[in-house]
């Protein structure tokens, strides 16, 4: 049986980036595999949420995850603060972390410029709390969209430094996952290529909209002004719009819009209508369970507890296991 580990930063709601990215297909793997899903709630204070925000946060994630249809029995689906393990794994994984290889890490350059003002030592080591993530639970899967790729590589650079320095083969090595299909990256509405919570108004479309407002974000939502020139490439916008098409609409649908494009008879009006209508159909059940299990208080927290247990079972394990490895003994 292997050991499947999903993460989603508490940052805000969930948009269809997390949903097709991490949550999906993924959801009908807890009754195969041992999975872990949980929510990163310590990765979030990079960006200093205050005490009411974070709280909000994880409590939002927890339920967008829930309704998504993640089964907290038959998976373990927990907060990664309510396991204080992974802490201490890692401090112990930031002592066989380079400065340099962490300065060069693509999201650390990203926020560099996207907050120039805050560049905190969290930043430079978020990729060795996300290695301790996956290696506390010594996971072989991790789904995750493309742009975790690089994470992903750098868990595995941790671990097998790990069992090089001590002479072990204690961790797996860590891969992204997707059924073995390409790393999906759902792109954004404002042209730009990825959907994101931090990427500015319009952008994302969330679990939790409203039809109304997916109605006026999609309408919104950047294309070219006239149709097709024949001989020249797609442009990006609309390009964006096709991809999001194929991950939410039927094939005919896509089919009929690519051939009005290929033909240059497209009018990107119309094809916004239906792809909103299409994402309406798509998220109004999933918004119904939010609303749903966001009125249960005390089902959440069963869940939360449950999942903390169940969680600190295996990560206590690990960091006793590595700690041993490592030379640390009782007197
Ligand atoms: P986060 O919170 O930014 O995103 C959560 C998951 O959603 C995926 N995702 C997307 N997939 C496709 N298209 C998009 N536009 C899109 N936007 C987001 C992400 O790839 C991710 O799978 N560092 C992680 C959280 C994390 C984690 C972990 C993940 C911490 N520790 C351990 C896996 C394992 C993050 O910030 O994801």
């Amino acid at each position: 049986m292997e050991t499947v580990l999903s993460g989603i930063r508490s940052t805000g709601n969930l948009h269809l980036g997390n949903y097709f990215g991490a949550i999906r297909n993924f959801v009908k793997m807890q009754y195969e595999h041992r999975c872990y899903f949980f929510i990163a709630d310590y990765h979030s204070l990079t960006t200093h949420p205050t005490p009411g925000d974070l709280h909000r946060n994880v409590r939002q994630v927890l339920v967008e995850y829930l309704a998504a249809g993640i089964d907290p029995e038959a998976a373990t689906l927990y907060i990664q603060s309510d396991v204080p393990e992974v802490t201490e794994l890692y401090l112990l994984l930031n002592m066989n972390a380079y400065m340099g290889e962490l300065e060069r890490c693509t999201s650390f350059k990203e926020k560099i410029r996207k907050q120039p003002d805050n560049i905190n030592a969290g930043l430079l080591t978020y990729p060795v709390l996300m290695a301790a993530d996956i290696l506390i639970h010594r996971a072989h899967k991790v789904p995750v969209g493309k742009d975790q790729e690089q994470h992903l590589e750098m868990a595995r650079t941790f671990g097998n430094r790990f069992n090089r320095l001590y002479q072990t083969d204690y961790f797996p090595e860590p891969y992204a996952y997707n059924f073995g299909a390409e790393l999906v990256k759902i792109p954004g509405l404002d042209g730009g290529t990825k959907m994101g919570k931090s990427e500015g108004e319009g952008n994302a479309i969330f679990l939790a909209d409203e039809p109304a407002a997916i109605r006026k974000k999609v309408m919104r939502a950047v294309t070219d002004s006239g149709p097709a020139i024949p001989g020249e490439a797609m442009s990006q916008p609309v390009e964006n719009l096709f991809n999001l098409m194929r991950a939410i609409s039927s094939n005919d649908t896509v089919d009929h819009f690519m051939d009005a494009y290929n033909k240059a008879t497209i009018r990107y009006g119309d094809m916004k209508k239906q792809l909103a209508e299409d994402i309406i159909a798509f998220t109004t059940p999933l918004r119904e369970k939010i609303l749903e299990i966001d009125a249960d208080n005390d089902y959440l927290s069963k869940v939360a507890k449950m999942g903390a247990e169940k969680a600190r079972e295996s990560a206590s394990k690990t960091v006793n296991d590595v700690r041993r490895i490592i030379g640390f003994r009782g007197f």
